[in-house]
């Protein structure tokens, strides 16, 4: 019964983690999609604590190391989840990912010694080993058959690769989008790395045959080493505007490490939640990509994106720009026909959401028809702008993809750019030498008007000039996003 019980649990987890996944895919859902996840997961917890039996009937025991985690974990990511800015959520995605990898790579530790102490003590009873008390939920089939045995292993062997690429590889991912660690190259990267994966598969064969010879535990810790160095020359070089694409990379690698513990300890519930990060990682990272017309292997040696600081572009680049004021502005909007509004990283550093939506309102009621037009990888991170922006309730309708509003910039009167740039940088389409060159971008050159709201002439995240600040049609408005938007609402409730 209590086995039933279990098992019940864990397939309503698994079916909570699938629907509420599905239910991630939209604004209006995601909130509860995430709730529905974590109670799922939360049941599936709870079930092992209390219902998880071996084959002799033993529960698992050592409440006050389980609690004491679980305690610890909730209160600093409950903290740290509640204080992180919007615009810091892929410092934090990156980190949280890196202890999933590194649980992954903990539990193939833990496995190996019980491993190597099977095949010490043949006929030692495991359950009672120590080492069952540190991995905590330990199923008997971890030690399974020899007939399993190669299979066991190398599925240990996986998982602490993989986990251990995705702890290094996430740290230094946070160290970078935290600015404390520069983009660095070393000479032969490339040949470095390549060279380091075929060191991972040759001592993986060893293991796994024993044909080198050494120890298989000297083996195993080597293979941890180079993984661990793996990891980090790996995301080194990477460029700071890619991060996203590479946290998505190393997500879905967590996933794959997860799913070979729910396979070592024949645990459906982390075997379908492993599946279903590795997939949907998988799926994000291809999607970011092509929005940004990339290749992954692209992404990974093309070092794209990085410190605008350091790009040495004076801000007289372009030649000359013209201004508007606030009043023109406001004006020039509320006596139009249609206005699109391009949130980028700049609205989300001011926290302008509200105020941009007050505007909005606004100008609705003067009768402008208005919408916000969404590139794939405007702000920090995909779907950023979709999540500032329904923060401020404004309706999901208004928010138009890029392929959809495209269309409708050339029957747009005015665009209101709020510090966005390189989403907007017609280089994407007509400079070849430039880096952002193929990224498919919003054209809102095609619009009557082109309003473009900044602090200064600075280039963007990608740290490359925007020819579009100096187009004929194009107005600055310099000020902090939200300081103007505060002030084009007066403006417009003057009217
Ligand atoms: P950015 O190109 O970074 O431009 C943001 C602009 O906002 C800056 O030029 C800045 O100019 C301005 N700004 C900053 N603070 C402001 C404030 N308080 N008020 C008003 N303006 C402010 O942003 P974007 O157009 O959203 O593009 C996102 C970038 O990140 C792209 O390069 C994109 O490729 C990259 N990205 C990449 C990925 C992936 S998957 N690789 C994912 C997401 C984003 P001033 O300093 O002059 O104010």
């Amino acid at each position: 019964m209590q086995h039933f019980i279990l098992l019940l649990s864990y397939l309503i987890g698994s079916i909570s983690f699938i629907i509420g996944l599905k239910m991630l895919s939209h604004p209006d859902t995601a909130r509860k999609g995430n709730l529905y996840a974590a109670v799922g997961m939360t049941i599936a917890i709870l079930a092992t604590i209390f219902l998880y039996t071996d084959e002799n009937g033993n529960h698992l025991g050592n409440y006050l190391w389980i609690f004491g985690g679980l305690i610890i974990g909730t209160v600093v990511g409950t903290m740290i989840a509640k204080k992180v800015q919007m615009t810091a959520m892929p410092q934090m995605v990156s980190l949280f990912n890196g202890m999933g990898g590194a649980c992954a790579a903990i539990i193939s530790i833990v496995e190996f010694r019980h491993f190597i102490h099977k095949q010490e003590n043949p006929s030692t009873n495991l359950i009672e080993d120590a080492m069952n008390a540190i991995a905590g939920v330990l199923h008997p089939h971890a030690t399974a058959t020899h007939a399993n045995d190669k299979l066991i292993l190398l599925t240990i062997l996986l998982g602490l690769v993989i986990g251990t690429v995705s702890f290094f590889g996430s740290m230094i991912a946070f160290g970078k989008l935290n600015g404390n660690i520069n983009d660095k190259t070393l000479a032969g990267q490339q040949v470095i790395n390549i060279g380091l994966l075929l060191i991972v598969i040759v001592l993986i064969v060893a293991i796994l045959t024993g044909f080198i010879g050494i120890s298989i535990t000297a083996l195993f810790w080597t293979l941890f080493v180079i993984a661990a160095l793996y990891g980090i020359l790996f995301v080194m070089p990477i460029g700071g505007a890619d991060m996203p694409v590479v946290i998505s990379l190393l997500n879905s690698f967590t996933g794959v490490a997860a799913a070979f513990g729910g396979f070592l300890y024949s645990n459906p519930v982390m075997l379908t939640g492993g599946i279903l990060v590795g997939s949907a990682g998988t799926i994000l990272t291809m999607l970011m990509c092509k929005a940004m017309n990339r290749s992954l292997t692209n992404v990974i040696v093309g070092a794209f994106g990085g410190n605008a600081a350091a790009s040495g572009i004076s801000a007289d680049a372009g030649g000359a720009f013209k201004e508007i004021s606030l009043s023109d502005s406001a004006v020039l909007m509320a006596y139009s026909k249609k206005v699109v509004i391009v949130p980028g990283y700049g609205l989300a550093v001011a926290q302008a959401q509200h105020i941009c939506h007050e505007l909005e309102k606004l100008l609705e009621e003067k009768g402008v028809e208005v919408c916000y037009a969404i590139h794939p990888v405007a702000g920090r991170m995909p779907g950023h702008m979709n999540v500032l922006l329904a923060e401020a309730d404004v309706p999901y309708e208004k928010l138009k993809e890029m392929e959809e509003i495209n269309p409708e910039f050339a029957q747009t009167d005015v665009v209101l750019i709020l510090g966005a740039n390189d989403v907007v940088n017609p280089a994407a389409k007509t400079d070849p030498a430039s880096p952002i060159y193929g990224m498919p971008i919003l054209e809102v050159e095609n619009a009557s008007h082109v309003i473009v709201n900044k602090r200064s002439m600075k280039p963007g995240y990608a740290g490359i000039e925007n020819m579009l600040f100096f187009q004929p049609k194009t107005s600055m408005l310099f000020g902090d996003a939200k300081k103007v938007l505060q002030d084009l609402v007066s403006e417009l409730k003057s009217m």
